[in-house]
């Protein structure tokens, strides 16, 4: 398009004076520039025509904006020569002008049949100088820029341009490709000063190329969120194929194909199996998004998950069982030979039903601890769950699908956790079951334990049944009178009574104390405990029937030794008796009460506590007054109830002359007697301290000492009869426990000495007693010393 020839074309052409003119709407012709025409208009055909014919010189000049006449033109225009023209069959005409000079139009001499002007010729004025220098090479890579990212502009350029060694052709080469308006085109024509024009056009390019670059940016992003797109669904598409190479068709029914797997796995029998199949097919036809979806795929996870044919071998290993349950327990010999006979019967019949045993006792006697070393015993999982508290049936048997947020029951999450359809399932605090609106746990725990139904124990939620009966049911419970008789019926009772001083001895030496030394991080060298030291804390830091508190001393007694020796004070401890104190602090309770001296108006009754037996102390005290009988210490009903029996006794006692007591007969009316049952805030009741009361009141009246040593339980009646209570072998425990020498007891209570350890038995005497003056004799001693207040 560039003609190079520029001085060969300027010394072969001579402008004339006049030359005929082109006016150009939109176009702007630059010097050196080959300009394309083609019309169809008959003025400037003829005007080409004439021209063609002669000299093919013509002046190009633009029409000023908005013009109405023709002659309305810019002044400065270009003067080119026609190159090469062609006439088209429907009588248009193309022509190539090539662009020689800036011309001026210096007057009009023709309109028609075409405009004619006297023009004349412009020279650029071109001054160099280093400016010039740098505003020609910085619009040279302004234009090379523009090149690159102008979409229409050929790559060629950016080398043409840098063989253009005129400035002024430069800067109107430039011009010519970049896109201007024709105003600014005009303006560019205008300045014949070259430094000018370039400074000008400089100013075009810049705001050219910005708007390029911006162009470029808009058109980088969409492009790049395009292949974005582009790329996910590409390989979507892909994936798809590849599924469908497989025979997977899509996403959904590789879930569904992969649930179907799994539950073929699980092996469910065939009820669950249909229903699971059901629940399958519902799931494939439902959106994802559905509620639905969710509750219908934890149903399924559900069924999935269950232990249905996972089961663990039993160990039928008769003597490695025996080892095992003796390496975790002191004694419950009755537990381990129940579970001893259990094994041996399984060995010959291998399809017996695990026997539901109910462990009962005291807190701390080891029934929780038991269970799972028979667990360990017979090789099986071990699951426990507390039923204290358990008001709502659903927590046995679960909630109905239909509910938001349902659940199986804790039975089935139970062996979901133990992933075996045969492992020891504890029950913890079967006693301590309750039951209300929400319906009876009892009677679903019924279902559960009855070997006649939980072959097929049916959970709300999953609505199939599960077979229960080779799990191995153990319920542990404080005290039997609270279990439902219909569970009581279907479980086998194991009582775990507690432990004598001596037991507890032996269980401390031989496992708490190593227990705890190892959860402490010590080792027997660095700790003793001497045995005098156990004996004492079980004297006098603990009163229970179990090993709870005993095991917590001792590891109060590890972590505190543990923590001198952490600290480099000490190397190793050994604990004796008189360092307790250090230890543990103060003595909690009293043992030594029946060395204490002997008073009168208390008397030590033994009271059955679901903790095991403990000791109760009554009061009785004379104060002046109108016989009225104050009872405090939150006494219930029927403890009330036998204090007024066993005040009325003693007055009954003062008509008849052939007593013993030396009663006086007026006490009552002289004097308010109040009985007290210390540890006031602890409600207290039940029948079995009437004789205790009896005592108490005897000797507030009578003035003499009750012995220290004698503890004592029994009914009484207005008659002066004693009747047997209850918890005999727990309260002589306890007796024994706090050093008691004599124990009292109702005559026809004899037989259940049969339970008390031999031991037990040989350290204590026994009064048996059949009237309450019997036990008077027995508790009472001589009269005070004088100095008692006169009542
Ligand atoms: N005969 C025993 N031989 C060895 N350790 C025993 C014996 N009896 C109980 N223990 C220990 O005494 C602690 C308390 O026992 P466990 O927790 O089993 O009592 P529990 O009867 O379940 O009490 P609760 O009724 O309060 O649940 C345990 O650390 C246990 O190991
Ligand atoms: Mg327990």
């Amino acid at each position: 398009m560039f003609n190079r020839g520029k001085e060969k074309k300027k010394e072969g052409v001579r402008l004339p004076e006049e030359l005929p003119v082109l006016p150009q709407s939109e176009v702007v012709v630059f010097p050196s520039l080959i300009v394309p025409l083609g019309t169809a208009d008959a003025a400037a055909i003829k005007l080409i025509d004439d021209a063609a014919a002669g000299d093919k010189l013509v002046g190009f000049f633009a029409q000023r904006p908005d013009s109405k006449e023709v002659t309305d033109l810019y002044s400065v225009g270009t003067a080119a020569v026609i190159a090469r023209m062609f006439k088209l069959p429907d009588g248009s005409v193309h022509v190539f002008f090539q662009g020689l000079d800036r011309i001026e139009l210096k007057k009009i001499t023709q309109v028609e049949p075409y405009l004619k002007a006297k023009v004349e010729v412009l020279e650029d004025k071109v001054e160099k100088s280093p400016e010039l220098e740098a505003l020609v090479r910085n619009l040279i890579t302004l234009f090379q820029k523009v090149v690159e990212l102008a979409p229409n502009l050929p790559r060629e350029l950016n080398i043409a341009v840098l063989n253009i060694p005129d400035p002024g052709s430069l800067a109107d080469f430039v011009a010519a490709h970049i896109n201007l308006k024709p105003e600014e085109k005009q303006q560019i024509l205008e300045a014949i000063d070259v430094t000018q024009r370039i400074r000008k056009l400089t100013v075009f390019v810049n705001r050219e190329l910005e708007v390029l670059e911006l162009g470029s940016k808009i058109q980088s992003q969409a492009r790049e969120e395009m292949t974005k797109a582009q790329r996910e669904f590409f390989l979507r598409e892909q994936l798809k194929a590849i599924q469908k190479e497989l025979g997977e068709i899509d996403e959904r029914t590789v879930e569904i194909n992969e649930l179907r797997e799994r539950l073929a796995q699980a092996k469910l029998p065939p009820e669950a199996a249909k229903e699971a199949e059901r629940e399958l097919e519902r799931l494939a036809k439902m959106p994802p998004a559905a509620a639905e979806y969710t509750v219908s795929r934890t149903y399924l996870d559900w069924l999935i998950n269950l232990p249905w044919a996972k089961s663990t071998e039993d160990n039928l290993d008769i003597s490695r069982a025996s080892r095992v349950l003796d390496e975790d327990h002191y004694d419950l010999d009755k537990v381990k030979e129940r579970i001893l006979d259990y094994l041996a019967v399984r060995k010959l019949k291998p399809d017996t039903r695990g026997p539901i045993l109910c462990f009962v006792g005291p807190p701390g006697t080891g029934k929780t601890s038991v269970g799972q070393s028979i667990a360990r015993a017979l090789g099986r999982k071990f699951v426990r769950m507390s039923l204290g508290g358990i008001r709502d049936e659903a927590d046995i048997r679960g909630h109905r699908r239909t509910y938001v947020g349902a659940l199986p029951g804790r039975i089935i999450q139970g062996l979901r956790r133990a992933e075996s359809n045969n492992p020891l399932f504890m029950l913890d605090e079967i006693d301590k079951i309750g039951a209300d609106f929400r319906g009876d746990p009892a009677a679903a725990l019924l279902e559960v334990l009855d070997p006649e139904q939980n072959f097929s124990f049916v959970d709300h939620y999953l609505d199939v049944p599960f077979d229960l009966s080779r799990v191995m049911f153990i319920t542990t419970a404080n005290i039997v009178d609270p279990i439902p008789p219909a569970l009581l019926d279907r479980m086998e009772v194991i009582e775990l009574p507690g432990y004598t001083e001596n037991e507890k001895l032996h269980i401390a030496r031989k496992f708490l104390i190593p227990k705890q030394l190892k959860e402490n991080g010590l080792n027997a060298e660095q700790l003793e405990i001497k045995d005098e030291a156990v004996v004492s804390i079980v004297r006098n830091y603990t009163r229970e029937a179990g090993l709870r508190n005993l095991e917590r001393e001792i590891g109060t007694i590890c972590r505190k030794v543990a923590r001198r020796i952490a600290e480099g004070k000490s190397e190793a401890a050994v604990v004796t008796a008189d360092k307790l104190h250090d230890y543990l602090g103060p003595k909690k309770f009293r043992y030594e009460i029946a060395e204490e001296a002997d008073e009168v108006g208390v008397a030590t009754g033994l009271a059955w506590t679901p903790a095991g037996g403990d000791l109760i102390f009554v009061e009785a005290t004379l104060v002046p007054g109108k016989g009225n009988l104050i009872l405090t210490g939150k006494l219930g009903d029927v403890m009330q109830e036998s204090a007024k029996a066993a005040l009325t006794h003693i007055r009954s006692l003062t008509a008849r002359e052939q007593t013993k007591l030396d009663i006086p007969k007026d006490f009552y009316e002289k004097n308010d007697i109040h009985v007290h049952v210390p540890d006031g805030s602890i409600p207290k009741d039940g029948p079995s301290a009437g004789i205790t009361m009896a005592v108490a009141l005897a000797s507030a009246v009578t003035k003499r000492l009750v012995s220290k040593d004698v503890g004592m339980t029994g009914e009484i009646t207005l008659r002066g009869k004693v009747l047997p209570v209850g918890g005999i072998r727990d309260k002589v425990l306890a007796a024994h426990r706090a050093g008691l020498k004599r124990v009292i007891l109702p005559a026809e209570n004899e037989k259940d000495l049969e339970e008390v350890p031999q031991e037990v038995k040989e350290e204590l005497d026994f009064i048996f007693v059949k009237t309450i003056d019997e036990a008077l004799e027995a508790a009472l001693n001589q009269r005070a010393s004088t100095n008692q207040p006169p009542c």
